[in-house]
């Protein structure tokens, strides 16, 4: 999640690992790919970020794909290879098993395979129009699926290696993104498939996930850069303002009842609000400091939920008194609760951490749980949103579907 496409530094850094540094890196195993693996998949980020990867063969060929997609010269012949080698050197971690509760809630799940190989759908998106969008973080790509019959349209952003990760639907139907790996905003106008950008400062790197509120004002948080942004559509003003807690990885949004913004902060154990005319921003630390609260969900009375990826709970904080409720999920402290929403007086979330990951439904008033695994696996369900009529979408980045979940 920190190395994006620092090139520079990355050359940088990679200039100074002919010197001792170098001892920090676990060698590769030997075997037929290992050579191809030394020399391709270490330009953009260090090789440790494969040595500490566990995939089957399945998700290496995923990985491998969205690789590509990102830019990394590998001969097509070789992919077979590389693959072998890295299933074999590298395969699944020990993860915990999906604990799975019946109950009485009724959700069925269905999930479509998007066009493009290793596309990483980060985020879902439902739109007005019944429609399901996704952003295509590593095949730089929006696409479109109409559930009803499961065609897909891809749109491919016109600034190369853009980072699609968030995205929202204005109240003409323009979907705006984060250009995470680009540092702009961007809005594409599916009628015409134009692409626009709203360019950042450069220091604003990886803008993440982006909301209206009820003015049609866009809010973004940016989460490397410890930033959030404003951008007002009608004129293109952009303001950014800085976490007020240094590294605090500003992640999920929600806005409230009375349009006031409010943010997560995955680098720390703080909630936050901003202040919609001055962006100032005021912190709520959780009671545990080991908490680290990735993605939030409200209530219509602005209560809130959130998931707590590093202690496997599910959390909920009331903004009036301040008062936190925790929970711990069903698949234990590594169970890393992810994607969530509230709906239909309940709150869902995905559990990324076991397998297959899970859906969690939470009855806040009988303080039940109920869980269902997700069909594909899950492949880390990042985000979910409610659809107009009801449902779930949600994206399941690393086995490239998009799902929708029926709620009866
Ligand atoms: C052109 C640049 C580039 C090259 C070359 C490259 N990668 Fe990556 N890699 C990335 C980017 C960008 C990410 C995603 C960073 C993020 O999570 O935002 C990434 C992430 C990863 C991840 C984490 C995946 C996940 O879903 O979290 C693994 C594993 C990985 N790369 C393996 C490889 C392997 C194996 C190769 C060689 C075949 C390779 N990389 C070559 C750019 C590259």
């Amino acid at each position: 999640m920190t190395i994006r496409y620092a090139l520079p530094l990355i050359a940088a850094v990679l200039l100074c690992s002919a010197l001792p540094v170098r001892s920090q890196t676990p060698p590769l195993p030997d075997g037929p790919g290992k050579e191809i693996v030394a020399a391709s998949c270490a330009t953009c980020h260090s090789i440790d970020r494969v040595t500490r990867a566990g995939y089957d063969r399945d998700g290496w060929r995923n990985v491998v794909a969205m690789m590509v997609n990102a830019g990394a010269k590998l001969p097509p012949d070789q992919t077979n290879a590389v693959v072998a080698y890295l299933t074999k050197s590298f395969p699944p971690k020990a993860e915990p098993v999906a604990v799975l509760i019946p109950g009485s809630a009724q959700a069925s799940i269905q999930e479509w395979v998007v066009p493009t190989a290793g596309s990483r759908p980060h985020d879902p998106l439902a739109a007005a129009d019944g429609s399901i969008w996704y952003t295509g973080q590593m095949a730089n790509v929006l696409g479109r699926l109409d559930p009803k019959t499961g065609t897909f349209k891809e749109y491919r952003a016109r600034v190369a290696d853009s980072g699609p990760h968030g995205l929202v639907e204005d109240a003409d139907g323009n979907i705006w993104f984060t250009a995470n790996f680009k540092a702009y905003i961007g809005k594409l106008d599916p009628r015409t498939g134009t692409f626009t950008e709203y360019k950042l400062d450069p220091a604003a790197r990886d803008p993440h996930t982006p909301l209206f509120d009820r003015n049609g004002t866009l809010w973004f948080t940016v989460q490397g850069a410890n930033m959030l942004g404003r951008l007002v559509p009608k004129t293109g003003d952009v303001k950014l303002v800085t976490s007020p807690t240094a590294r605090s990885n500003p992640y999920g949004m929600v806005i409230d009842s009375k349009n006031v913004p409010w943010y997560v902060e995955f680098g720390s154990n703080k909630i936050a609000s901003i202040d919609p005319a001055t962006m100032a921003i005021r912190e709520y630390p959780l009671p545990n400091a080991g908490a680290r609260p990735r993605r939030i969900a409200i209530e219509p009375d602005d209560v809130m939920w959130y998931s707590d990826y590093a202690r496997g709970y599910l959390g909920r904080f009331d903004p009036k008194t301040g008062s936190v409720t925790e929970f711990p999920s069903p698949g234990g402290p590594n169970s890393r609760p992810y994607g969530i929403v509230f709906l239909k007086g309940a709150i869902w979330y995905s559990e990324s951490g076991v397998r297959p990951n899970t859906l969690v439904r939470f009855d806040p008033a009988a303080q039940r749980f109920q869980t269902w695994a997700i069909p594909s696996g899950g492949g880390v369900v990042r985000n979910m949103m409610v659809t107009r009529d009801g449902n779930i979408a949600m994206a399941c980045s690393g086995v490239n579907r998009v799902g929708l979940v029926t709620v009866k």
